[in-house]
């Protein structure tokens, strides 16, 4: 057990989330002291510019243009790396491991692309690597699965995991506004991430759900094994539409298990959401997770999926574990018993085919508007088994266009996408079809 009466905390990067774990600790630190036994000192972070204002009381001696020196300096016990991206990131916690210190982080890309290196290197060192902070911002939704659900076997998780888009999706249906006019809004707030392709494409939200899926199912899919489609086609004319089915839209990440076939489904693309589903229900920037499991049932996560607060209290979450591990001496043991844990829970599992996944859908097309074109339209969908359960047409005011928005009964997605390239081969089809999947609850 250590003697010390504090453990040294090095951060790398200190922006916004960097900054509240800063401002968190100094106000709750005799808190934490007494909760823990030992005090959280607050020693080192490396920024990338020293001389730039922050607006936590950071001393400036206790601020560096070198981070390595962070995972270098042998007072230092835990990292928190708060400053993303996938190189250097890398490399620092690699380094930090090699040192004996374990990482805290809030780096989704990071965990998502890198999981399997950074967790066996940090079992080679002794040490630990946690990533609360990783997925839906202050939901607590990693010690969930982990800890919290550990008795179960997942077969659904579903959830909204990126505040973004769930932030403009929520101002166009109740301003009415356009995709365009939100997004400019969202920047302006500093909601979109630098990389806007992160959070318009879906891209994030599938880190969070490749990250998901591999703490339930023991397996790291890419992002190539899954379908993943951001918001970016959605338009009011969508949303209004979906309304009038009875529906929101949202971006929904879903992972599911078939504990029969073992087959293992794993995506995040907008969704109609009936309106009295709890998840069609979260709004703003709020994320939501619900989890399915063979024990608990059905359990319900909501919660602020981003910002400095939220994200910060799941990092200090993780620092407090991080202290726990340091104090009661890591296992190598525990370390070696998890990996065996998620490489049985995995054993034998595949990714489902896009001809296993079934679903309904939400066709809009824009036609021509004249005699036979839905007949066509019809037969081109009835040639790939799919079956119509809602047509709404509606002229395009002075054109000899119309909008024609459709939904289905249950079909393959490998059918829907071989109909909707033949549609879009159709002469009078102008334009990509837009495809949404509906939701049906599955809890
Ligand atoms: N861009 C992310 C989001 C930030 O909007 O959810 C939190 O991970």
């Amino acid at each position: 057990m250590s003697e010390k009466d504090s453990l040294k905390l090095g951060f790398l990067g200190m922006g916004v989330v960097g900054q509240g774990v800063w401002k968190h600790i100094l106000r709750h630190g005799e808190a934490l002291r007494s909760r823990l036994g030992v005090g959280l000192d607050l020693h080192r972070a490396a920024v990338r510019d020293v001389s730039r204002q922050r607006l936590q009381d950071i001393p400036v001696d206790a601020l560096t243009d070198n981070p390595v020196s962070i995972v270098n300096d042998p007072d230092i016990d835990i990292v928190c790396e708060l400053m993303g991206g996938t190189t250097e990131a890398l490399d620092l916690t690699l380094r930090a491991f090699r040192n004996g210190k374990s990482v805290v982080t809030a780096n989704k890309a990071l965990v998502c692309e890198h999981g399997t290196e950074l967790f066996d290197s940090a079992r080679e060192h002794g040490v630990h690597y946690l990533f609360e902070a990783s997925v839906a911002g202050g939901i607590p939704v990693i010690k969930a699965l982990r800890e919290g659900l550990v008795a179960n076997r997942f077969s659904h998780i579903f959830g909204i995991l990126n505040g973004t888009s769930n932030y403009m999706l929520t101002r166009m249906e109740r301003e009415g506004l356009a995709y365009e006019d939100v997004l400019v809004e969202a920047r302006n707030l500093g909601y979109v991430e630098a990389d806007e392709a992160l959070d318009l494409d879906g891209v994030d939200a599938a880190h969070k759900t490749a990250i998901l899926a591999y703490l339930a199912h023991g397996r790291w899919i890419s992002l190539d094994e899954m379908v993943v489609e951001g918001i970016r086609e959605v338009t009011l004319d969508d949303i209004q539409a979906a309304r009038r089915l009875g529906c929101k839209i949202k971006l929904l990440a879903i992972i599911s298990k078939n504990f029969q076939t073992n087959r293992l489904r794993a995506g995040v693309h907008p969704m109609l959401i009936p309106v009295e589903e709890v998840v069609a229900q979260v709004d703003d920037v709020y994320n939501a997770v619900s989890i399915t499991g063979d024990v608990a049932g059905n359990t319900i996560l909501i919660g602020r999926g981003a910002g400095q607060d939220a994200t910060a209290s799941a990092v200090i979450s993780d620092i407090v574990d991080a202290v726990s591990a340091i104090r009661n001496g890591v296992s190598q043991k525990v370390l070696e018993q998890e990996k065996a844990f998620y490489s049985r829970i995995s054993d034998g599992s595949f990714i489902a085919g896009l001809d296993e996944i079934e679903g309904r859908f939400y066709l809009r097309l824009s036609v021509e508007d004249k005699p036979g074109v839905l007949a066509r339209v019809a037969e081109v969908l009835a040639a790939s088994s799919i079956s119509l359960s809602t047509v709404e047409q509606s002229s395009n005011e002075g054109q000899d266009t119309a909008s024609l928005i459709l939904t289905t009964h249950t079909c393959t997605e490998k059918d829907m996408a071989g109909a909707v390239d033949q549609l879009q081969s159709e002469p009078s089809v102008s334009g990509r079809p837009v495809l949404l999947r509906i939701f049906d609850n599955p809890a």
